[in-house]
């Protein structure tokens, strides 16, 4: 390889490290997870580190993360309405969110195990 193209391949590759590094440091939108959770009232019982009716947002990425259906798992929850125990005791039948969009269920998972 003569030394100008031997340059360009060294900066081409520099430009993918910093690109993936920086596309996973935010794997994730915050902004869009939070506005979703917010409008679909999950914060009356959700906080990020205590516990309201629910759990709060640390508990449940601690119980959930790095197992290989967590993913899965969460999803199915907000969207099919299990029976859930709330702190007083009570049952009530989980909220189901107002989105049935991959992408963004997705995404607002991967916002609840970054905690
Ligand atoms: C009326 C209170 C209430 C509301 C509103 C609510 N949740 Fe929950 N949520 C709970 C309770 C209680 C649990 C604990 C369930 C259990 O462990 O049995 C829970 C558990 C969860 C879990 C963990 C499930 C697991 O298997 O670990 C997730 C994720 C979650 N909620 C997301 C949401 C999202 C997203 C919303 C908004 C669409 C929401 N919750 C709205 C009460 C609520």
């Amino acid at each position: 390889m003569n030394p100008k193209r031997y340059s360009l391949f060294v900066a081409s590759l520099a430009g993918i490290v910093l690109l993936s590094s920086s596309a996973s440091a935010s794997a994730f939108d915050e902004r869009a997870a939070k506005k979703l959770f917010k409008a679909n009232d999950c914060t009356k019982c959700h906080a990020s580190a205590k516990s309201k009716k629910g759990p709060s947002l640390k508990h449940i990425a601690k119980e959930n993360k790095g197992k290989p259906d967590a993913m899965a798992k969460l999803i199915k929850h907000m969207t099919t309405g299990p029976t859930v125990k709330l702190e007083d005791g009570t049952q009530e039948e989980h909220k189901i969110i107002d989105t049935q969009d991959q992408d963004e269920l997705k995404n607002l998972v991967e916002w609840i195990l970054s905690h």
